[in-house]
């Protein structure tokens, strides 16, 4: 790590609150001409450039962009480093697609030379697109857990990650047994979680695929270790809701199968929510449970609208999700672009500067890692990104007919994706640069 203060000058923009509590113009802080300055893989000091330099001595490195955006590290809510080699696979819904697409490229990371190939291209992948924080799913193969993790720790990456937990209604060849997931976990946990910047989420796929007894293991492991996350699906597809109700036909609703076995916790994420009752919702809400809101996915499984106002009514925190290999796009940037149309399709608006929350401080809240990382604050993780506003002739030429900072940030989302992404810096250093290194074929 370098040890010494850098500064970087940049337009600065980053969400410092949810819009829903303060207003949009609150929610916020943009600074023209801004400079941050790293220490030790933190933040030391962000405002404007002149008022930032004078308190730092005059010879302090500085690395200045022209036209560009500075802001935090985009944050992914859910995301599966396994289906990243089965991303765009045509033609189904979510249970036949699990079947026909996902399970036989998950039995691939049996092999862990395989795994690790595909967590470095995956890792490479969320570099490139500006995302340094993510919700990870493994497949159900503990070593596909451990190559993610020595991956990400050599990159220094803030990642969350946890094996699969599968013991029924899947092929064979992916399944666990209650005992043996719950040891891997266990193993899991003891070698990874908290180890760097590195934190471990028990992972049952969804309730269709663990039976009562896997279930409570996942009560159990989350008990013995309180600071451990929880991460799994929930009511994204009408069919799967029927079939977790002909499943678990004594609990009262898809959430009551998960709270029943004492999965419902601050750091329980959810993917997608999509079908929720009010009394889903109010359940989320008291136990400090998130949603992660999938839209690429969403749309591509052809499973739903999301109603994030509904969420929102009920206090649930929301982070966003790719949900790559569902999820057709590893950018943050198109993911808000999509949630935009979701939004249309139902009448409401996604304002850019909720959406950059959601991306990023809404993530981190989401997550709980609000007091690291989700914005540029002093005292913060320096995950930043550096976003090209003029990437394509497309771009510049609309970018400069852009009235104001909403509306190029509007145009970002709407436009924008790895080509935008122009620098990645992870924990003070630079991870990614769209003109060099790092484009080296892996697989
Ligand atoms: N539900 C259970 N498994 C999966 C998965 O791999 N992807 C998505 N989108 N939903 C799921
Ligand atoms: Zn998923």
């Amino acid at each position: 790590m370098t040890t010494e203060k850098i500064a970087y000058r940049a337009s600065i923009l980053h969400s410092i609150a949810d819009p829903k509590d303060v207003g949009l113009e609150k929610s916020y802080q943009y600074f023209e001409d801004g400079m941050i300055v790293v220490e030790n893989g933190h933040i030391v000091d962000i405002g404007e450039a002149e008022q930032v330099q004078a308190r730092h001595p005059s010879n302090i490195e500085t690395v200045k962009f022209e036209n560009k955006l500075l802001t935090s590290g985009f944050i992914d809510t859910h995301i599966h480093y396994p289906q990243t080699g089965m991303i765009a696979s045509y033609g189904e819904q979510l249970l036949d697609w699990l079947e026909n697409y996902t399970f036989p490229e998950e039995l691939r990371f049996k092999n862990p030379v395989y795994a690790q190939k595909v967590a470095s291209l995956f890792l490479d992948e969320l570099a490139s697109n500006g995302t340094t924080t993510a919700l990870v799913f493994g497949t159900v193969h503990k070593e596909s857990v451990y190559v993610f993790f020595e991956e990400a720790e050599k990159r220094k990456l803030r990642m969350i990650a946890g094996k699969v937990l599968m013991d029924r209604n899947a092929p064979e060849y992916l399944t666990d047994t209650p005992e043996s997931g719950y040891l891997d976990s266990k193993e899991l946990i003891e070698r990874w979680h908290n180890r760097g910047r590195l934190l471990y989420a028990v992972t049952p796929r969804f309730a269709p695929t663990s039976t009562d007894a896997q279930l409570e293991t996942v009560g159990r492991l989350l008990k013995e270790y309180p600071n451990v996350f929880m991460h799994t699906h929930l009511s994204e597809n009408k069919k799967e809701i029927e079939w977790v109700m002909e499943l678990f036909p004594d609990r009262d609703n898809y959430l009551d199968v998960y709270d029943h076995f004492g999965m419902l916790h601050e750091r329980s994420v959810f993917a997608h929510g999509i079908h929720l009752s009010d009394c889903e919702c109010q359940r989320l809400s008291e136990s400090g449970s998130a949603i992660s809101f999938c839209p690429t996915s969403n749309l591509f499984l052809g499973s739903g609208l999301l109603n994030l106002p509904k969420l929102e009514k009920f206090n649930i925190n929301v982070g966003m999700g790719t949900d790559v290999g569902a999820g057709t796009s590893f950018s943050l940037l198109q993911t808000m672009s999509e949630a935009y149309k979701i939004m249309q399709l139902q009448q409401e608006k996604l304002h850019p500067l909720k959406s950059l929350f959601l991306a990023t401080l809404g993530g981190a809240r989401a997550l709980r890692l609000e007091d690291k990382i989700g914005n540029l604050e002093v005292g913060k993780e320096a995950d930043f990104v550096v976003l090209d506003l003029h990437a394509t002739q497309l771009m510049r030429f609309r970018m400069n007919q852009a009235k104001n900072l909403e509306e190029k940030l509007f145009v970002l989302m709407s436009l924008g994706d790895d080509r935008t992404v122009s620098q990645t810096y992870i924990y003070g250093e630079k991870a990614y640069d769209i003109n060099g290194q790092h484009s080296d074929q892996k697989i």
